[in-house]
């Protein structure tokens, strides 16, 4: 729950300073429902519960193009006022686009009692959020998650946000959907790249919790995501989506305990940037999961076996742009300290101990991380898609 003080001259409380205190609680009840299935997406169970209010749709152009007998399927089954379709990319999440959204459900008239139904990738979830919290003191809102990353991270657990100027994600807030609707059907036609960077965070939200479906759905993997039946990436959702929930439930609001799922982050952001955003995101985070594999290994927090099985599975989807981007540890030493004073003098690592536990470590001296470092690198220049002779 969450109370903000009120600071009243007829409040019943009497605060020590002599200020008179209340409190009331500000949350909203807030249910989120999340489905997951083949075909959800224009299931009549979830149009018919759609159906009932008025809607703004909010869809990515690529989605739109590649489904457009599904989207119209979708939309005749809604009561819609009108779609409005983005470009599924960073730049959507801006002031600009927000205010495209806003002009536009004014336009069309979205009541209060009304929703914003966004359909796309992650960018067009994080924006239809802030447009939905934003409207009318906060309209309901319904996301229809296209992407593989969408539907394990951006959609679930309430978080939205813009880019602003130079920093992504620099405005936003959580905002609770009512319904988030996973279809994997639309995987269909998500290039491989696409559904790497996705697979990352399947990787990293089981690493860190779930040993059994680690093992299940990690230890065939074909030599393309694009060979992955649509029965196959429901479960893999299903659970995904589920532990990564378990693990907000305790820290909804990114204070604690949710630092597991930073899992593959703590140098991400760097070789993100460091590429100048050559490296998609998921791209970067297999590299930062390769490197916390071997401070794990290198503090013998994990076994050697557990560590292999660990690595054999980040690296097995690593792209060429992995390889091309990687960077030394001498080359990288003049900004870990940088790192360290942007994140008030240490760094953390998630480090697994065997695929399902992990523990957070409070920084290594720079002679462990650099042997870390060295091992990581053979592991990125030799990976491939088969499983190397080095493991
Ligand atoms: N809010 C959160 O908690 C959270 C968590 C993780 C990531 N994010 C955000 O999510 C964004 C990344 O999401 P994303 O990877 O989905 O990117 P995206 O929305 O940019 O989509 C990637 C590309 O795939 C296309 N696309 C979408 N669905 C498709 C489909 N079914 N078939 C073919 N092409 C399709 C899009 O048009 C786009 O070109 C980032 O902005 C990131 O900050 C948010």
């Amino acid at each position: 729950m969450i109370c903000t003080r009120v600071w009243t001259p007829d409040g019943p409380d009497k605060g020590s300073n002599g200020v008179f205190v209340k409190e009331f609680s500000t949350q909203r009840r807030t249910r989120t429902e999340y489905i997951v299935g083949i075909g959800a997406f224009t299931s009549e169970g979830v149009l018919r519960r759609l159906r009932a209010t008025e809607s703004v749709l909010l869809i990515d152009e690529q989605v739109e193009l590649l489904n457009a007998r599904e989207i119209a399927e979708f939309e005749a089954g809604l009561t819609s006022l009108g779609r409005l379709t983005l470009p599924g990319a960073e730049a959507t999440k801006s002031l600009a686009c927000l205010d495209e959204i806003l002009s536009f459900a004014d336009g069309v008239g979205l009541p209060k009692h009304g929703q914003i139904i966004a359909v796309g990738g992650g960018t067009v979830c994080d924006v239809a959020g802030v447009a939905a919290m934003s409207f009318r003191r906060g309209v309901s809102l319904v996301l229809v998650p296209t992407t593989l990353l969408a539907q394990i991270d951006a959609a679930v657990g309430g978080k939205n946000g813009l880019n602003y100027e130079a920093s992504k994600n620099l405005v936003g807030h959580f905002y609770h959907p009512e319904l988030v609707c996973c279809d994997p059907r639309f995987f269909a036609t998500l290039n491989e790249r696409e559904l790497i960077c996705g697979f990352a965070e399947a990787v990293k939200v089981l690493a860190v919790s779930d040993a059994r479906a680690f093992s299940r759905y990690f230890a065939r993997l074909p030599a393309e995501l694009s060979m992955v039946s649509a029965e196959a990436w429901t479960a893999l959702v299903r659970d995904a989506l589920s532990w990564k929930l378990a693990l907000l439930e305790e820290d909804p609001y990114e204070e604690s305990s949710r630092r597991l799922l930073n899992y593959g982050h703590a140098f991400a952001h760097f070789f993100e940037e460091s590429s100048d955003h050559a490296l998609a995101h998921g791209e970067a985070v297999l590299i930062g999961m390769i490197i916390e594999n071997e401070i794990s290994r290198a503090l013998h927090i994990g076994t050697d076996n557990a560590i292999r099985d660990l690595q054999v599975v980040t690296a097995r989807y690593l792209t060429q742009a992995c390889r091309s981007h990687w960077m030394t540890f001498p080359s990288v030493q003049p900004h870990l300290d940088r790192l360290r004073r942007a994140r008030r003098g240490r760094m953390n690592f998630v480090c697994i101990e065997n695929p399902g536990t992990a523990t957070i470590v409070d920084d290594v001296d720079n002679g462990t991380l650099e042997e870390a470092w060295r091992q990581a690198e053979r592991v990125v220049r030799h990976s491939g898609h088969r499983v190397p002779a080095w493991l």
